[in-house]
């Protein structure tokens, strides 16, 4: 098992430890309930640096509907042997109190890309976001930290506030897992029903087939499902539906065909 590290004081010195040794760190932050998606995050940090720092915490400003928040899964033990096994070094599990000594007085807002798809349907949830990432990455000062595509439009923002606030991590972007039949994997889909789990994966297939976004829209309403946003934006198309009260996202490469 890794370290797990809860307090401020704790981390400080187990930070200046690995900057006296000159070792590099990579930063994968989580919300917890890892799967194969945070896993592939933890393996490639654990190949291009020295130490792999894994934070797990489930940010209560980034959630919009307290339901959500509530029944978000909770796992530490387990998520502590699955990062270990995908090679972290540490999980800085902190609490709320310790990351938000403000309470939530002060935060990161982005005013252009976070209005629309997730930002729209989400109030607040990017700024939410932003400000957690500029809290660890304060904190954590990683030289890398790891992203999933999954999150698209998170990734995006979070390269645009590196950008705009001359932060020196890089910030490096890794591709969606998905299980065999094409459902991105989430800390969601666990809460989906069997009935729900089987329907799921027509989100994705209808993302990739449909020409237009708007077709794509139609085709997942047609076959019942609750659509909040199909949209392209550059070179992807992001959509957010409701199965079984669980709202999943997703997002694809537009094809050149299309
Ligand atoms: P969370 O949903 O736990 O995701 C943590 C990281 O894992 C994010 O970068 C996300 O994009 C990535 N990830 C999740 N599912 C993935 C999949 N199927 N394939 C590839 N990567 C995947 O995203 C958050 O937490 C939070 O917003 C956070 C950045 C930690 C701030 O609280």
């Amino acid at each position: 098992m890794n370290a797990l590290i809860e307090t401020l004081e704790s981390w400080i010195d187990y930070r200046d430890d690995v900057t006296a040794s000159g070792l590099s760190i990579g930063f994968v932050p989580t919300m917890g309930a890892l799967h194969e998606g945070h896993l592939e995050l933890i393996r490639k940090a654990r190949q291009e640096t020295d130490c792999v720092v894994v934070s797990v915490f489930l940010n209560p400003t980034q959630f919009n509907d307290p339901k959500d928040y509530e029944q978000y899964p909770k796992t530490l033990d387990r998520d502590r042997e699955l990062a270990a096994d995908a090679g972290a070094d540490v999980v800085l599990a902190p609490s709320k109190d310790v990351l938000y000594p403000d309470g939530y007085n002060y935060k990161i807002c982005e005013s252009h890309l976070s209005s629309f798809m997730e930002g729209e349907h989400r109030p607040g949830h990017f700024d939410g976001v932003l400000t957690i990432v500029m809290k660890l990455f304060n904190l954590v000062k990683p030289d890398r930290a790891y992203f999933g595509e999954k999150d698209f439009q998170q990734l995006k923002l979070i390269e645009g506030m590196v950008e705009a606030f001359f932060l020196k991590t890089k910030v490096v972007a890794v591709p969606t897992v998905r299980e065999s039949d094409g459902l991105a994997m989430s800390s969601r889909n666990a809460l989906l029903t069997e009935e729900g789990r089987k329907r799921a994966p027509v989100f994705h297939q209808n993302l990739t087939a449909q020409k237009t976004a708007d077709e794509a829209r139609e085709a997942l309403t047609k076959e019942g499902i609750n659509v909040e946003y199909v949209e392209d934006y550059e070179d992807r198309r992001l959509g957010a539906v409701v199965i079984d009260n669980v709202r999943l996202i997703d997002n694809v490469a537009i094809k050149n065909s299309i």
